[in-house]
């Protein structure tokens, strides 16, 4: 598809978008938020005072979520774009790929931590086979990173998409969690090969 078309049909899409809408009426800044909640609702991640760290965070609805729905949290998150300030977030304007950016995350909380979570992506190319494997690779980093950093009983949420690398993510999950499930939220377009994958209690 052209790009121009491909953009077009992404602009319809949105206007008809009932998580578009509600978003704006709530005053969210994405539709993504929805995905977060759900996975919360079902598999209840998020408690007050959790340390979390957010990968791919922009422009911010999930820690938006988080800090407005539950009691002091302490968020840090990152991605390649600036984001608006959001109370309780520290952000970092960077490459979660970069080793400098993890040892300073790492280095926030000086201890281990509750939730992360990665819905890092990206630009999508419209050929789907290369966009689920830079996205398998993101998730992949996101979970060693998570293997390191979290406290036994913390959860790992990951944006994947089924694709090449998917056998291999839920494998690598399995190896290093005890609770490994996917699950595809009601608000992730039915069209996309999005899901979600959400790893529980270390081994
Ligand atoms: C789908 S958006 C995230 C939406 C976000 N969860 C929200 O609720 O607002 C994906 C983000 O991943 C970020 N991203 C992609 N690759 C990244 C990387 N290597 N390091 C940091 N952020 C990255 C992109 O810049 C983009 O903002």
């Amino acid at each position: 598809m052209k790009k121009n078309k491909f953009s077009k049909n992404w602009i319809i899409k949105q206007k008809r978008d009932i998580y578009v809408k509600k978003s704006k009426l709530e005053g969210y800044r994405s539709r993504a938020i929805y995905k977060l909640q759900e996975i919360n609702d079902k598999f209840k991640i998020i408690r007050n005072n959790i340390l979390v760290v957010d990968l791919g965070a922009a422009p911010g609805s999930w820690s938006q979520y988080i800090s407005r729905n539950f009691n002091n949290p302490k968020i840090i998150s990152i991605d390649l774009k600036d984001i608006e300030p959001i109370k309780n977030l520290v952000h970092i304007k960077g490459d979660f790929n970069e080793e400098h950016h993890k040892k300073n995350i790492q280095n926030f909380f000086g201890k281990k931590v509750d939730l992360i979570m990665s819905d890092m992506a990206v630009n999508t190319t419209g050929n789907k086979s290369i966009d689920s494997l830079v996205t398998g690779e993101l998730c992949i980093e996101a979970m060693n990173f998570a293997v390191e950093l979290l406290n036994k009983k913390g959860s790992f949420v990951s944006k994947l998409f089924m694709g090449s690398s998917f056998n291999e993510i839920v494998a690598l999950g399995k190896k290093s969690f005890k609770d490994v499930n996917i699950f595809k939220p009601p608000s992730s377009r039915k069209d996309s090969k999005e899901n979600f994958i959400i790893c529980r209690n270390l081994r």
